[in-house]
């Protein structure tokens, strides 16, 4: 491997870091039996699949097959690669790691990185100073204040300000001697056109810092205070910042999150500032983009019931049919909800006028994602037949994307009680209408699948009871393991476990030894699970394995014996079928009959 991180300090990470705790973070888990449960954060589910073992130090999911230790889960978490996953952890515990040696490409990606964050940390203290200096920050404070926000939201949310002025963070930068280079490729400023040198992004606007979970800063977005466009002003594109990829506030609403069991997404700055200073603190805000598959991933590990607040019925429409897209590969609809404002009112707006209490009961009767999409057809169409059979046309078109059974039935059900048309009519309409549209079957999940039961046991056996690896070398069982990839997975443990020499008491910790030796992907996954799966390997059921294997190798041996012999007859080579008729008696003796 290239990286260059010690392989003490990494394995000083790999003892002090604690799975469980790490994957807390971002997966809701409960405990079940040895192991802990929760839904997958790597695939779309509603029963959790996702497993978490402690002992092992080890995560599988039954469901899409995404597995491995502690790094594996932080580089597929945050998208970085092994080394940062390594520093990501050191840093979380303590461990200090001093690169000198690092190979010039891994350690100029990951520096850069983190001077990033740094750069952006930097420039938030800058705008957050500037918005604290009465000689310039005035007119921007006085905006926000004007605006309702307390200073101590100014404080946790380090609000700012960029002053007016194309020069302030180059010169703020050059005087820390930071390439600015690098502050371009943090957002922050921008290349002149012509000329040279660069000129600030962010101008006379007031600052609202971006933070991802682990409060790193990953972008900012700045609003004028005016009616200049464009009103609101996001980082670009960066190695940190991702705006399908980022929920405003989500940092501060975690633990509410948690606490309440449901989020509130908003769509906008002031929405989620307004949220949290009327004790709303479980909402976070999308920003100047519709929700997207990886919004959901981020919240699902804090809450499961999501209620997506909109400012007008078409903003919710449209919401509610890219929810469907979302989710219609996986079912998940029940728990997300959309709540309309009345006509000309954003979160913030509706809070100042009506309070955090209405706000609530507003909340407690929003409707799910169908039920929503009925009443706004049914405001639009009304109850005459006429307008009933347009509201049937009008649910075609999500209904037809539902792929669960019983999701579309019961959508189905609640169009027929709020129209008062017969179900099975309902069913009728929409066969004879829509254009025929098989419905598309879950895409198929990646389990590990490779090879047959036998050898699977064969490697869960060997990573869940290595005492028995001794017996099994002797009878040399891996070398009849078929499927490729778990041959070369058990030869892996067996190499790792001649490895461990005379240190037994490290036998214990074979399975994430092999993990960390694995070389590809796929490896991982299988040593994940069959060091997670359920059944437990004693002495006891590892002989009859073995016994069990051994048994099934003669039979498969004699089948192949007797098809040598009948080539043999066929082609009259008395010798050999002699030969092989012996053979094939002894096995016979020894394979118990048959
Ligand atoms: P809105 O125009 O509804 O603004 O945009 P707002 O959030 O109510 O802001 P205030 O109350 O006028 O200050 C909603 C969100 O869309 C994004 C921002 O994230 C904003 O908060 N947006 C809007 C942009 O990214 N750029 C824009 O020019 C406008
Ligand atoms: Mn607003």
């Amino acid at each position: 491997m290239s990286y260059s991180i010690p392989a003490e300090k990494i394995s000083e990470i790999k003892h002090g870091a604690d799975i469980l705790e790490i994957i807390s973070d971002v997966v809701v888990l409960k405990k079940a039996g040895r192991n802990y449960l929760g839904l997958c954060p790597f695939h779309s589910e509603k029963t959790p699949s996702f497993t978490v073992s402690p002992d092992k130090q080890m995560f599988y999911c039954f469901g899409c097959g995404e597995g491995g230790n502690v790094f594996t889960f932080v580089m597929k978490q945050e998208g970085i690669a092994f080394p940062e996953a390594v520093r990501f952890l050191a840093k979380r515990y303590g461990v200090v790691i001093i690169d000198q040696t690092s190979g010039p490409g891994v350690k100029k990606q990951m520096d850069e990185r983190e001077l990033l964050f740094q750069i952006n940390r930097q420039a938030m203290e800058f705008f957050h100073h500037t918005l604290l200096n009465p000689q310039i920050g005035t007119p921007a404070l006085s905006y926000l204040t004007g605006r309702g926000l307390p200073s101590s939201i100014l404080t946790d949310f380090k609000l700012g300000y960029a002053p007016p002025g194309w020069n302030h963070l180059t010169h703020y930068f050059s005087g820390k001697d930071v390439a600015l280079a690098l502050v371009e490729k943090a957002g922050l400023i921008s290349r002149r056109q012509s000329g040279s040198g660069y000129y600030d992004r962010f101008r006379d606007r007031v600052i609202f810092p971006i933070f991802n979970t682990h409060h790193q800063v990953a972008g900012f977005g700045g609003r004028v205070m005016d009616d200049s466009l464009p009103k609101y002003l996001n980082s670009p594109e960066t190695p940190l910042y991702s705006k399908s990829r980022s929920l405003y506030g989500l940092f501060q609403a975690k633990p509410f999150c948690r606490q309440t069991g449901e989020v509130f997404i908003a769509e906008g700055y002031m929405d989620l500032l307004s949220l949290h200073l009327h004790g709303i603190q479980n909402s976070v805000a999308t920003l100047g983009t519709a929700m997207a598959e990886e919004h959901i991933r981020l919240l699902k590990g804090v809450s499961q019931k999501i209620t997506l607040v909109y400012d007008s019925d078409q903003a919710g429409i449209k919401a509610a049919q890219r929810c469907i897209e979302l989710f219609k590969a996986h079912h998940q609809l029940e728990d997300i909800r959309i709540l309309v404002l009345p006509e000309g009112h954003d979160p913030d707006s509706y809070l100042r006028q009506f309070g955090p209490e209405s706000f609530k009961n507003a909340a407690r009767d929003a409707s799910g994602v169908f039920s929503f999409l009925i009443n706004v057809a049914i405001k639009k169409h009304g109850l005459s037949l006429e307008g009933k059979l347009r509201i049937i046309q009008e649910m075609e078109e999500p209904l037809s994307t539902l792929t669960d059974g019983l999701t579309r039935i019961s959508a189905i059900k609640e169009i027929a009680e709020r129209t008062g048309i017969d179900e099975s009519a309902i069913q009728e309409k929409i066969r004879e209408n829509s254009p025929r549209r098989p419905f598309r079957a879950k895409p198929a999940e990646k389990v590990p699948d490779a090879g047959n039961k036998f050898d699977k046991h064969l490697i869960a056996m060997m990573l869940q009871f290595p005492e028995i690896i001794p017996e099994l070398i002797e009878k040399n069982l891996i070398e009849y393991i078929s499927d490729p990839l778990l041959k070369s997975t058990g030869n892996d443990i067996l190499n790792s476990y001649r490895d461990l020499d005379n240190i037994p008491e490290q036998v214990n910790d074979l399975p994430s030894i092999v993990l960390m030796a694995a070389d590809n992907d796929d490896k991982k996954r299988i040593i994940a699970a069959c060091s997670i799966q359920k059944e437990e390997w004693g002495l006891e059921g590892c002989r009859k394995l073995m016994s069990q294997i051994e048994r099934n190798q003669k039979r498969d041996n004699l089948r192949l014996l007797r098809q040598r012999i009948k080539v043999a007859e066929e082609s009259g080579e008395q010798e050999l079928l002699r030969q092989l008729t012996k053979e094939c008696l002894d096995g016979q003796v020894s394979a118990g009959g048959r």
